[in-house]
Order: C-alpha cells, then sequence, then structure tokens
C-alpha cells in the first residue's frame, strides 16, 4: 500500500486486493473456523514456520487479517489486532500491560467502563490506577510513581467531551518511559491519528463510528508489534477473537468513515451551536465550539476548521434532570439509545453527571434542527419563559 495515498484513498484500498484465488473483487468473508493441510509434511513445515498455513479463525482469518492491515494502515502503526468488542481491546490492553501489578495514571473522564475495568477489576490482580485530571500536565507529574507502566485518556472524552492534550501526555509519559494508552472511538482515524502525536497503543470501539450503522460488535488495538504481540497472545486464551462477519461488516463501513465523519462533524458544529442559544439549555459541551475550555487544544489536535470535531455532544438542561422526561419524550426523530457513531442520532440521559448526550447523525441538518428545537421547547424552565 502506497503511504503517500490519500486518507480516503486507504480507508477503501488499504489491506484489500483481488482474492488470489478467485479474483474477487472486494475481501471474501472467510466465515470458515478450520484449514485443511494436504500432508503432515506442511504441517511440520507450518510449525518450523517454513511454510505459513492458516490453521484455526481464532488466531488467523483471512477477512480478519485485511481488517487488521487496514487499521494499522490508517492509523500510522506498524500493526493492529481486531477483537470482538471495545471493551476486548480496553481489557486485553489493560490485562498485558498491567500483567504482574503496577499502576497506571488514567483520566478522570473515562467511559465508565473503563473506569469501572480499572477500579474494580485490577486491584484484585494486583494493579492500581490514580485518576488525574489530564488538561493539568502538573497533576499527572505527581501521578507517576516509580511502578507507573502507562498513562491512559479519551481525547474527547466521553460523555463530558473533556480534551486530552495527547502530544503533552505523551511528552510526560516518554520522558518516564512510560506508553501513552489512547481510546479514539469518539474520533475515529478519519480525525485524529493519535500516533502522529506519539501516542504508543489506540485503542477503538469499532462498534461505533468504524462500523457506522450500529450492525456489528468489535474493537481494534493498534501499536508497534512489541506491545500488540503480547494483547493477542492473550486473546487466545481470553476467546475474543472477532467474528470473520463482523470483520466483514467493518471492512465496508471503513470505506465511507472519510465522508461520514465529515458530515457527523458539520452537523455536530451545527448542533451544537444551536443548542448554545437555546434558553432550555444550560451548557453544551462540545469541543468545536471556541466556547469550549479547551477548544484550542482540540483544534491544535483534529485542525481548524467547521468538520474536524467529530459527532459527539454533551448538555446539561437548565430544568436539570426533571427536565430529561419532557426533552427526550418530544423527540420525534432522534431516537433514545445508548451506544454512538450510528447514522442515525441517538440521545442518551446520564443522571451522574445530569447530562445528555447526542450522537449527532447524518440526517439532514433541518430536521435535526427542527426535532432537537421541538423538544427543547418543550422543556424550557418556567422562570426561562416568563
Ligand atoms: C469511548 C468508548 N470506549 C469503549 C467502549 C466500549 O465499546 P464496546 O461496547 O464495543 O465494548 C465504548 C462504548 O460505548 C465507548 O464509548
Amino acid at each position: 500500500m502506497n503511504e503517500d495515498q490519500g486518507f480516503s484513498t486507504r480507508c477503501i484500498h488499504a489491506g484489500e486486493a483481488p482474492d488470489p484465488t478467485t479474483g474477487a473483487h472486494g475481501v471474501p468473508l472467510y466465515q470458515n473456523v478450520t484449514y485443511a493441510f494436504e500432508t503432515y509434511g506442511q504441517v511440520e513445515a507450518m510449525r518450523s514456520g517454513e511454510r505459513p498455513h492458516f490453521t484455526y479463525s481464532p488466531r488467523a482469518n483471512p477477512t480478519v487479517r485485511c481488517l487488521e492491515a487496514k487499521l494499522a494502515n490508517l492509523e500510522g502503526t506498524e500493526t493492529a489486532i481486531a477483537l470482538n468488542s471495545g471493551m476486548a481491546a480496553i481489557s486485553g490492553v489493560l490485562l498485558t500491560t498491567l500483567a504482574g501489578g503496577g499502576h497506571i495514571v488514567a483520566s478522570s473522564h473515562l467511559y465508565d467502563q473503563t473506569r469501572m475495568f480499572l477500579t474494580d477489576e485490577l486491584p484484585r490482580l494486583g494493579a492500581f490506577s490514580t485518576f488525574v485530571d489530564v488538561a493539568d500536565p502538573a497533576a499527572v507529574r505527581a501521578a507517576i510513581t516509580p511502578e507507573t507502566r502507562a498513562i491512559y485518556a479519551e481525547p474527547f472524552s466521553n460523555p463530558h467531551l473533556q480534551v486530552a492534550n495527547l502530544r503533552q501526555l505523551a511528552h510526560i509519559a516518554h520522558e518516564r518511559e512510560l506508553i501513552v494508552i489512547v481510546d479514539n472511538t469518539f474520533l475515529s482515524p478519519a480525525l485524529l491519528r493519535p500516533a502522529e502525536l506519539g501516542a504508543d497503543l489506540i485503542i477503538h470501539s469499532a462498534t461505533k463510528y468504524l462500523s457506522g450503522n450500529g450492525q456489528v460488535q468489535g474493537g481494534v488495538v493498534s501499536g508497534p508489534r512489541r506491545l500488540i504481540e503480547p494483547v493477542r497472545a492473550q486473546s487466545l486464551l481470553l476467546g475474543s477473537a472477532l467474528s470473520p462477519f463482523a470483520a466483514w461488516m467493518l471492512l465496508a463501513g471503513i470505506h465511507t468513515l472519510p465522508l461520514r465523519m465529515e458530515r457527523h462533524s458539520q452537523n455536530a458544529m451545527r448542533l451544537a451551536t444551536l443548542l448554545e442559544s437555546h434558553p432550555a439549555v444550560e451548557r453544551v459541551n462540545y469541543p468545536g465550539l471556541p466556547a469550549h475550555p479547551n477548544h484550542d487544544t482540540a483544534a491544535a489536535m483534529v485542525g481548524a476548521g467547521d468538520t474536524r470535531f467529530g459527532g459527539m455532544i454533551s448538555l446539561s438542561l437548565a430544568g436539570g434532570r426533571p427536565a430529561f422526561g419532557p426533552f427526550l419524550n418530544a423527540l420525534r426523530l432522534c431516537t433514545i439509545a445508548v451506544s454512538l457513531g450510528d447514522c442515525s442520532t441517538l440521545v442518551w440521559p446520564w443522571p451522574a453527571g445530569n447530562l445528555i448526550r447526542i450522537s449527532t447523525g447524518l440526517e439532514d441538518f433541518d430536521d435535526l434542527a427542527r426535532d432537537v428545537s421541538l423538544a427543547l421547547d418543550a422543556c424550557v424552565p418556567a422562570a426561562v419563559a416568563d
């Protein structure tokens, strides 16, 4: 694959070639579990490393391999592994990074299941975490101990949309020979390639933007071979391989990733601007808005322009939690649902942070704006409406 090619070209062509046996254009779905050997000699040649041969799909599958090659290319890393969920990717990375104990400095703003894995599971294996505001370099430095092995962050956090300055984190980590682990689910490689900013391991819930249709569950980890191979070896023992069907669906999803991310971002920027000026809204969290406290850091990472900041928004309503019901029940086009990165707009309440999270879809903006505006009109607090 020509590394000089543009990102959209690589989304379509990287990792793919006509099928060597049939010439099929488009990666075939190898939906088989095992592989035939013609002779015992071939088995021996495979075992000695003299002649590669597929053996068992959870170990390696041609369709999954194409997906892994494409993702390594898009993230600009040496290699990648595809797993059966984002949480399989996150737990796989944390279990290998913190094997036998150790410590990790993690952002205090993380996807809640990642945080639960760090706080509930890892201590049972002798590993510990310190949560810090990763926007504060002094706090990050102060949290590092002689046992620390890694720093973990989400560039735009779920669901608060806090911004982590990856270049700064990589600088702090590499001074001490630590690795930086980044969950890039919210932005995808179309908007941010953390390896270019110094991150070592890049994780995705492929269930979200890489798929784009809410039809597949998967996860990916990209990085250097020396860090990915332990995750691969462990995935065999944990049984977390991605299914060939999911890989095949993801390959199709990624073909349109840059176009989708541009439209998600454009709709989200316009929606965030609309939300900002509505009396029913107390606060909007969207790093693309100049009013976001870390807008400049975000823009330095993803680039300037209205189509670079992704599709995720969160907001608090002026009416607080009591306004959740009136707002959500008045939506007609947007769907009340968890998950994100779907082509349709998904809205979900987060009582813990008093937040509503919006995963902005690909609908015509005018339809989206009308639906959200009418729902907000239904929950303007009486004091504001008067
Ligand atoms: C930022 C982030 N990372 C990881 C995950 C976990 O992904 P999965 O549901 O594919 O296990 C999610 C799920 O919502 C997420 O939002």
